[in-house]
């Protein structure tokens, strides 16, 4: 920034905490490698030793910065979860804050171009498994205490910090904590930083989050393969069952034709539509990106719309019988899908399974047992765009970026986002800094060193705009 800019504009952020920011870059870097070095994968049961390890790493990152009550929490069904408190702005608001910990298995490995867990910094990118989704954005969080600390100063707000690492595996433990816990987590609103910019890298504020209900089909004949020539013809096959149970599942229009499926969506206004088709979407860049030879959606819908405020539902695998190179004459003994549908409000998980597991029972042939349970499940949320702590997110990125956000719906979940809303009674800020071709969950999962800088000091912002909110209100 030129001198004369300087005098004329304001200034992004406080120029003490832009100094230790400036002053702690290749630390803040190296700390953001470390940590993407530890293979979280909470998927896999083998990574349990490394959970464990991700979670003390943050857990006395947060103590590194003065957190206070900075806590391994290790009495869970499943993983541990962090937590920590910095309450040192008395009347100001509270602000609970989430990140997770955990990373999506690195498979297939033979398409990363460096190792997964190897992660490096170059020509301005972080390339490594969680860079972006979601160890990025919690080290930008420790970042920003940091630098206010560095800066001689507490953040103006009380931070109240839960990490968790199950996220990317419905988030069990922390939606079991959460009840439990309420007072060690009061507040008046929630932040989580776990979304992306929009295409194009447009600073974007996440209004609305698809829900997920993630089952499992599975469909038996017999106990073992049997001689496709001595039994074909005269038994059912589950492959072939699983495919006619799957093809009954949602239409070439693109509608899902479980019965009562759309029951408790909640209609898209015509100005959420408006809303919509306003952003900077160009369909044939996102195609072209996404490497697909054509676009699909839902009839009557458009290709942001279907992907981000519409539900659907997609198999996530398909597996049975014989895979290997070469021909094996047999009738599967048995054939299995995994299935998710992504939700939007007012669809309820259980409610969605249980439509889903009597259709699947209503269409499956005779012959075969069929079966189908339930994996994981979260419900959708929306915040709405005048609510003033989005506003006040609005500010810090105009602050810092210089332009107004955009408001976007997005596709994916965070399970535990509607937990914050419904059980704890909190508006949920989605404030990410990611971008939404990052590869996340895929290969060479990037993050750009800018978006890193940036977000860090829209959070920095972000908390002197929350403090002048209640300081308002309480005029
Ligand atoms: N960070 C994502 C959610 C997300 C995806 C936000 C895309 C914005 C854009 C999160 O880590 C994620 O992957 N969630 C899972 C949840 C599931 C495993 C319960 C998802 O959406 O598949
Ligand atoms: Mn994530
Ligand atoms: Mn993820």
């Amino acid at each position: 920034m030129s001198e004369l800019a300087r005098t004329t504009e304001p200034e992004p952020i406080d120029p003490a905490v832009e100094a230790a920011l400036a002053a702690s870059r290749e630390e803040r870097a190296e700390a953001l490698l470390e940590f993407a070095r530890i293979p979280s994968v909470s998927t896999e049961p083998e990574h349990a030793a490394d959970m464990v390890a991700a979670a003390e790493w943050v857990a006395a990152r947060l103590s590194g910065v003065g957190a206070s009550g900075v806590e391994v929490i290790r009495d869970t069904p499943l993983h541990p979860l962090v937590y920590g408190r910095i309450h040192e702005a008395p009347g100001a608001p509270t602000v609970l804050v989430y990140c997770h910990f955990d990373v999506q298995p690195a498979d297939p490995l033979e398409l990363w171009e460096t190792a997964p867990f190897e992660p490096f910094l170059r020509d301005g990118r972080f390339v490594g498994r969680g860079v972006a989704d979601d160890k990025g954005q919690l080290v930008m969080h420790l970042a920003a205490i940091g630098a206010l600390r560095a800066a001689g100063r507490s953040p103006a707000v009380n931070l109240t910090f839960v990490f968790e690492g199950e996220e990317e595996f419905g988030s069990e433990s922390l939606s079991a904590w959460i009840p439990a816990n309420r007072e060690r987590l009061a507040a008046d609103l929630a932040v989580i930083s776990d979304t992306t910019y929009f295409e194009g890298n447009v600073p974007a504020i996440t209004v609305g989050l698809r829900g997920i209900m993630y089952a499992q089909i599975d469909v038996e004949l017999s106990p073992v393969d049997l001689h496709s020539g001595q039994y074909g013809g005269s038994v059912e096959n589950p492959a072939n069952a699983l495919a006619r149970i799957i093809t009954a599942l949602k239409g070439p229009d693109g509608r899902v034709r479980i019965p009562g499926f759309y029951d408790d969506v909640v209609p898209l206004s015509e100005g959420d539509r408006a809303r919509i088709g306003e952003l900077p979407f160009d369909e044939e860049a996102f195609r072209e990106e996404t490497g697909v030879t054509a676009l699909v959606g839902e009839a009557g819908w458009t290709v942001l719309e279907s992907k981000t405020a519409r539900p659907t539902l997609d198999v996530n695998g398909i597996w049975g019988g014989f895979t290997g190179d070469g021909a094996k004459t047999i009738i599967p003994a048995h054939a299995h899908a995994k299935v998710s549908t992504r939700l939007v409000a007012d669809q309820d998980p259980q409610r969605v399974f249980d439509a889903l597991a009597a259709y699947v029972a209503q269409v499956a042939p005779p012959g075969v047992t069929v079966s189908t349970t339930y994996i994981h499940g979260g419900e959708a949320s929306l915040t709405p765009i005048d609510h003033p702590a989005t506003q006040a997110a609005a500010r810090a990125i105009r602050a810092v970026e210089g332009v107004d956000p955009v408001y976007i719906r997005e596709g994916g979940s965070i399970p535990i986002t509607a937990a914050f809303d419904h059980v704890l009674g909190l508006p949920v800020v989605l404030l990410g800094f990611g971008q939404p071709n990052c590869n996340a969950h895929a290969p060479n999962e990037w993050l750009d060193e800018a978006n890193f800088e940036r977000g860090t000091r829209v959070i920095v912002r972000l908390w002197d705009e929350l403090a002048g909110l209640r300081a308002a209100a309480n005029e």
